[in-house]
């Protein structure tokens, strides 16, 4: 990593981190005067409103008032106080009755890797609430075709299926230009890593990943074989039904959403220890794709749709975590 250097035509050094200022003009402020100074930054640290560090009033607007989970000012803007041409980045505030609770000793490894102290909300950056964007210059044409993007002489072994579907917010808005990241284990339920010791042999022609940018309408597809089962060190014969991973980027972070895609009709998914940290059952059956023979293609392969909402009263559900979406 690049070490920081100094601005060119400054006379800042390093040594200067961290210290407001230093010259020799300057007297050094008594121990006491730094003592008082120091308590007053600690004490208005908890819940204090961030400095934002720049803004951009040459552009006509400055940094945006949002609250502690990503949502503007609506009181603000209301009443004229703040008057900025920021892009809408409003956010439906998630409901924590549906998502799992960090915690859930069902699923052992939450419990070593769940947090121990209550969280804290931060303000979110521009940054978050605006991006990431994406073009579909900056994918593969075959990106979105598990079958082939890792084929090397023939095709991989499985049950081929199409899994499409909507990427929507929470008031049923397509969310167009959204990468759809996915990931999963071969048919035989092993994935290609090389923590994976599962006795299912590697298929040579199946990688297991795949990606795609949703079109305007918020569709996305993909083709790929169906996943296998695959035994899991939870509790004694601890078995994963047939999954996919997703990740999808939404139009900004703060809808970062990482989850998985189940199978309807799969008799492991009682069976799951994950799922089962869902509380809302409700919830939980959002997260399991339909067979779809309208989409299906005959002689050839069945389809399975999967509708992705993020945030919002629909939104759903984040894997086993709380934060990050
Ligand atoms: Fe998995």
């Amino acid at each position: 990593m690049r070490k920081a250097s100094a601005v060119k035509g400054s006379s800042f050094k390093g040594s200067q981190i961290g210290s407001s200022k230093v010259g020799p003009s300057k007297p050094v402020p008594s121990k006491a005067r730094r003592a008082k100074a120091n308590k007053a930054s600690l004490s208005e640290a908890p819940g204090v409103k961030v400095a934002a560090p720049f803004s951009f009033r040459g552009a006509g607007s400055e940094w945006p008032q949002l609250d502690r989970d990503g949502q503007k000012g609506r009181m603000a803007r209301r009443s004229g106080e703040t008057g900025r041409s920021m892009p809408d980045a409003e956010f439906h505030q998630r409901d924590r009755g549906i998502h799992p609770p960090a915690h859930t000793p069902v699923y052992k490894t939450s419990v070593l890797r769940s947090p121990r102290i209550p969280l804290w909300s931060l303000q979110n950056s521009l940054s978050e609430v605006t991006g990431p964007t994406f073009s579909p210059d900056e994918l593969g044409p075959l990106d979105n075709d598990l079958l082939r993007n890792y084929a090397h002489d023939g095709e991989p072994i499985g049950e081929q299926i199409i899994v499409h579907g909507y990427v929507l917010d929470g008031n049923g808005t397509p969310l167009a230009g959204t990468l759809v990241e996915v990931w999963q284990a071969n048919a035989g339920g092993r994935y290609r890593h090389r923590n994976d010791t599962y006795i299912a042999p590697i298929d040579p022609n199946f990688g297991g990943c795949g990606r795609m940018i949703t079109d305007e309408r918020g569709y996305y597809f993909f083709r790929t074989v169906k996943p296998g089962a695959y035994p899991f060190r939870n509790y004694v014969n601890s078995w994963r039904p047939a999954h996919i991973h997703f990740s999808v980027f939404g139009t900004a972070f703060v809808q970062r959403l990482i989850t998985q895609m189940y199978f309807e009709g799969d008799p492991l998914i009682p069976h799951d220890s994950i799922i089962a940290t869902v509380p809302d059952k409700t919830a939980a059956e959002r997260l399991i794709a339909r067979l779809d023979l309208n989409a299906a293609l005959p002689l050839e392969c069945l389809a399975y749709r999967f509708d992705i909402v993020l945030r919002g009263s629909r939104q759903t559900l984040f894997e086993n975590k709380l934060q990050g979406s």
